[in-house]
């Protein structure tokens, strides 16, 4: 889809399709009243007639509007004026891109973005409309044999905005918007792609494919052997029951300057968990394809800051293996010694993201980091804390984690702090090795965050459990993109802007 922006008087626009937004109890948008004004109270009249009631994401298409340039004009109901907020702005949106995509016309021109939400700007509505758009618009088919071919698809929206004076700011909204999109898109077809086409070797090639882009950026991929090497005892140990090998994947972009240390993405790339020998129950075991991202949140992003050009550093981190039950497999009570020199007893061979993420985390101790952050669908205990809205957020540095709630809450992928107090880590303690891999059915998703603190002493670090966030359950179930528009934020605002 192409975004374009343009001022001017919404009756004025020639196009396929004008959208404005109205409100429950007849009540106008600014646009939509400079259109019923044209058209000699034209809208008004329809909402009389209670076509439309108005509430959020309801739509009603109206041809040969009076008065107007454009062939149709798109009514999308956004609810009470003085409850309209952010959620709704949303609904709004997705809803018009959806009718739209639907009927005859190609391309439109979309006066939403001209709602006024309470505590943002002109920027976040047009950048917003774009992410919006595009997740609704977004349609995973790689893998059907026919695609159901939308007739006349939407290729082009242009975005109204209130003056002249606005159009450049709004260009780089946009730009921004678009970036933050592609890099969602990356992040959802990563995670949809089932665990045996989305294996740790093709995570390794989208990254190849990645830096390919840009001249800033470089991939390393470290095999099974030069893990042994570097003495990744952990993360191996969760490869050992999986015949596809594991892969250690550092995709490196240096966009700032030299002598500026980078911040370090980590990413759980466990492209099937099916607990191994401590195996999970079939029901929704499916679902454990989506295990890797984490790693897709990181691939993602990095491809936003690529298409951005950010002046800043950033390495992406992937230990990337599928966990699977095998004569050669992990057992429980098996010990391990990780790259740190730390050993560790692994109770439950499927709390394997920490022993993937804690030799990663010792590795990205090599790239000096200014942080480091990891993001990992960790724990169902996170799930059962924080539901689908939030994030859980643990870290060892307030200030770094204060950042990252704050770029959740700008780009409306919030995350939520959880406490990582020592009194917690007594449940790691074993009677055999330095560690155990689970810390009881008490505070799962902080006792596995304590485990990773253990790796991370040495800088400034963040975690990120994403489980409940990552994907969408039932009928509409798939990957949502997320955390890249809250990591892509914190790395724009790192960036200055
Ligand atoms: N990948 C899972 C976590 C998960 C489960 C995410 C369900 C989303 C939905 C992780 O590897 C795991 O299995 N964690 C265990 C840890 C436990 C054994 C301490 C869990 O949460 O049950
Ligand atoms: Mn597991
Ligand atoms: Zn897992």
């Amino acid at each position: 889809m192409k975004f374009t922006v343009k001022s001017g008087n919404p009756e004025k626009q020639r196009s396929a399709c004008l959208v404005l937004g109205v409100f429950e109890n007849r009540r106008l948008s600014a646009p939509a009243r400079s259109v019923d004004k044209a058209s000699h109270g034209f809208i008004g009249g329809v909402l009389r007639r209670g076509d439309l009631p108005g509430q959020p994401g309801q739509t009603l298409l109206l041809h040969n509007v009076p008065g107007v340039l454009a062939d149709r004009v798109l009514l999308v109901g956004c609810g009470k004026e003085r409850e309209f907020d952010e959620t709704k702005f949303q609904t709004a949106v997705s809803a018009a891109a959806r009718y739209l995509n639907d009927t005859g016309a190609t391309e439109a021109v979309n006066c939403l973005t001209e709602l006024p939400i309470k505590g943002r700007d002109l920027y976040w509505n047009l950048r917003q409309a774009v992410i919006a758009t595009e997740d609704a618009l977004y349609r995973f088919e790689q893998c059907k044999s026919e695609v159901q071919k939308v007739r006349k698809p939407l290729k082009r929206m242009t975005l109204s905005v209130p003056s002249r004076r606005n159009l450049d700011h709004g260009e780089a909204a946009v730009r921004e918007g678009t970036a933050i999109a592609a890099g969602m898109n990356l992040a959802k077809d990563l995670g949809n792609l089932p665990g045996n086409i989305c294996t740790p070797t093709y995570l390794a090639d989208t990254a190849r494919e990645l830096a390919r882009k840009s001249r800033k950026a470089k991939v390393t991929v470290l095999d099974e052997k030069a893990m042994e090497k570097l003495g990744m005892g952990a993360l191996l140990s969760v490869a050992r029951g999986s015949r596809e090998p594991a892969r250690l994947i550092t995709l490196e972009y240096r966009g700032g300057r030299k002598d500026r240390k980078p911040v370090v993405l980590v990413g759980k790339g466990v492209t099937f968990d099916s607990g191994g020998i401590s195996l999970k129950p079939g029901q929704s075991m499916d679902e454990m394809k989506f295990d890797m991202c984490g790693a897709a949140s990181v691939l993602g992003t990095l491809r936003t800051v690529i298409e951005l050009e950010l002046p800043i550093n950033v390495v992406g981190i992937i230990p990337a293996t599928e966990n699977l039950p095998d004569g050669q497999a992990t057992k429980p009570g098996d010990i391990v010694t990780s790259m740190s020199g730390q050993t560790i007893e692994i109770l439950n061979t499927d709390a394997e993201g920490r022993l993937i993420l804690c030799d990663a985390l010792t590795y990205a101790g090599r790239y000096e980091p200014d942080a480091v952050i990891d993001i990992a669908t960790l724990t169902g205990a996170c799930v059962i804390a924080l539901g689908s809205h939030a994030a859980g957020l643990l870290t060892n540095h307030a200030p770094l984690g204060n950042e990252l709630l704050n770029a959740g809450r700008a780009a409306r992928d919030r995350a939520w702090e959880l406490p990582l107090w020592d009194d917690y880590q007594q449940q790691l303690e074993s009677n055999f090795a330095d560690m155990q891999n689970i810390g009881g059915r008490e505070a799962g998703t902080i006792t596995a965050a304590c485990f990773l603190s253990r790796f991370t002493r040495d800088y400034r670090w963040a975690h990120l459990d994403i489980a409940g966030v990552a994907w969408k359950q039932g009928k509409e179930k798939g990957a949502t993109g997320r955390p890249v528009p809250l990591l892509t934020q914190y790395l724009l605002h790192k960036a200055g802007h």
